[in-house]
């Protein structure tokens, strides 16, 4: 493709190599204490971009619990080893003065009637708080010239799909590039708080993904979800108390009653799942017949 508008363009900037082509920037917004989902986001923004910023930034403001703020890892001088060896270029690590400076911000991004759902029932006003430091973020870190894109782990589906909607709905100039969820060698799917699971408490949080798995291998066979008996998988490990399992259009998030229980399952679809497991509360997703 390039080669071809290349011809079209001869005697401009770049010569017989065709026009100069605009620089990109990538941003790869974080919480820190990172792991390999992390850096998965990071190498995918260095393959496709000029010039790559992580951000690490614990943000108060999408924190419902203030002992879940408190209590949440901080790694910085291992996160930097992880975001140099990934080959990040930049990483902007403001304070909260600096992110916040007149203390919350009076006027917030407002994720509405998806952001109230799954994850925003179990904690209100979480995703405005997300969505209102992403916002931030992305002018903070936007590039002069190019083109901007920004990278988001599919493992938070509902937080993926409300990004992409506020880009869409506020005019925000930047791709949003879904990067597939990093799973240990069991299933599990990466995460920061992981660290505060027990032995015990990590095997049995490995139903999850056993169940998204199962859901996913019944998709792509194209026989029915049966979410009923996923359910009842779960169910049986006591340790892992199910909040929700859900499956839902990719877009709209609204559950996909029609094709999951009894008819052959056909199209597109996500599902959800999150539960509580000791100390810790776990979100997990898997895309379905993609
Ligand atoms: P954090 O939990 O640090 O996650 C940063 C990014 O890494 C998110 O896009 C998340 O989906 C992605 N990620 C986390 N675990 C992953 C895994 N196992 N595989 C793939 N990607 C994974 O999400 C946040 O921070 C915050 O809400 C933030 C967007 C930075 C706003 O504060």
């Amino acid at each position: 493709a390039e080669k071809s508008r290349a011809s079209g363009y001869e005697g401009t900037a770049g010569g017989a190599a065709g026009p100069a082509r605009l620089p990109s920037l990538g941003l790869v917004p974080t919480m820190g204490a990172l792991h390999a989902g992390h850096a998965g986001l990071a190498q995918a923004a260095v393959e496709h971009n000029d010039v790559v910023i992580a951000s690490i930034f614990v943000n108060a403001l999408q924190f419902g619990d203030p002992a879940d703020l408190d209590r949440y890892p901080r790694t910085f001088e291992a996160d930097m080893a992880l975001l140099e060896a990934a080959g990040v270029d930049l990483v902007f690590a403001p304070s909260a003065l600096e992110m916040y400076p007149g203390g919350e911000p009076l006027v917030r991004v407002a994720a509405g009637r998806l952001g109230q759902k799954y994850e925003g029932a179990s904690r209100p006003g979480h995703f405005d708080g997300a969505l209102t430091v992403v916002a931030k973020l992305l002018h903070v870190c936007q590039p002069a010239v190019g083109n901007y894109r920004a990278y988001f782990g599919q493992k938070d589906a509902q937080q993926l799909v409300l990004v992409r909607q506020m880009a869409n709905d506020l005019n925000f100039p930047v791709e949003i590039v879904a990067v597939p969820t990093v799973r240990s060698a069991e299933g599990l799917a990466l995460s920061s708080r992981n660290r505060f699971l027990s032995i015990t408490e990590r095997d049995a949080s490995l139903v999850l993904s056993r169940a998204l798995r199962l859901l996913r291998d019944r998709a792509d066979q194209h026989i029915p979800l049966d979410p009923e008996s996923v359910l009842e998988m779960i169910k049986s490990q006591p340790i892992t108390q199910l909040d929700y399992l859900e499956i839902v259009d990719p877009q709209t998030l609204e559950p996909r009653a029609e094709n999951c229980r009894e008819t052959p399952f056909t199209g597109e679809a996500l599902a959800l799942v999150a539960a509580r497991v000791g100390p810790v509360r776990l979100i997990d997703s898997m895309p379905l017949g993609y």
